[in-house]
């Protein structure tokens, strides 16, 4: 299996929105009206962050890692469509599961607000539009968990894990969501954390998009204080990735 297919899926058009039109945007949306100006984002990642997810979910396949598949934060099923394709070609008898609030972000605490990066219903995508993006593929339908992660997670977690791809963009998402899924972690599973980056050394101003999620790494490494497996940083631009193996 190659993976042209990631080429050729997605329109990699990113139609970044210049800061009037984010601004409008905004406007928009504290006013509860719903319509944005286009452009909006149109991918959720570039195709270097989908070429390591590719990667890095195809190693555990060919290291015969047991434990089903879950992508933690799925938006429009981009990821998940990645994922799927892999699976089914290569690994069919493993299940996907996908997870969302199918309405975007959650009211934002403390922790998230004081980034002043996102707000509340931010990225809203709903299961239709993620239906209807595999059927138009003809891909197999992952299990779909719609809901907040504090509601469905661990709840509606598969026993075992042998990769999970973590994208929930904010601090508290991520922090509710990783212990769980280290825990089902099979040894040799891979999580992979999208946006994870280092400011210091990426800087945000002037990258296309200027896609921020500080508070990723805050709670990933945050929690990786004292564990013994070590996140390492994938370079994808401004979608840059971290991932680490557990142990
Ligand atoms: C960046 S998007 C995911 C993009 C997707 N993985 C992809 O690569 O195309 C982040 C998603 O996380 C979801 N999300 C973040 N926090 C959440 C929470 N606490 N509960 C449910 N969904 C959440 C949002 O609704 C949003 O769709």
């Amino acid at each position: 299996m190659d993976n042209a297919f990631i080429a050729t899926t997605f329109d990699w058009d990113h139609r970044t929105p210049k800061d009037w039109q984010r601004f409008t945007n905004k406007l928009l949306r504290k006013l509860r009206i719903g319509a944005q100006l286009t452009p909006v984002p149109g991918n959720m990642a570039n195709v270097e962050a989908r070429m390591n997810l590719f990667h890095l979910l195809e190693q555990t396949v060919a290291n015969k890692v047991p434990g089903d598949v879950v992508d933690v934060g799925c938006n429009a099923g981009d990821s998940t469509i990645v994922m799927q394709r892999v699976i089914s070609e290569l690994a069919p008898e493993k299940q996907v599961h996908a997870y969302d609030s199918f309405e975007g972000l959650p009211e934002l605490t403390a922790n998230d607000s004081k980034d002043g990066v996102y707000e509340k219903g931010y990225m809203a995508a709903g299961l239709e539009l993620f239906t209807k993006k595999f059927n138009a593929l003809g891909l197999k339908l992952p299990h779909t968990h719609k809901g907040w992660f504090e509601a469905t997670i661990p709840s509606q977690l598969p026993d075992r894990i042998s990769f999970a791809l973590i994208d929930g963009d904010l601090y508290e998402s991520t922090k509710h969501v990783l212990p769980h899924l280290y825990e089902r972690m099979a040894p040799g599973a891979i999580g992979m954390i999208a946006v994870y980056y280092d400011e210091a050394i990426y800087q945000r101003k002037g990258l296309p998009g200027g896609y921020r999620s500080p508070g990723v790494k805050r709670a990933t490494d945050e929690f990786f204080r004292d564990k013994p497996e070590k996140v390492s940083l994938l370079y994808a631009n401004e979608y840059s990735n971290g991932y680490f193996r557990k142990l």
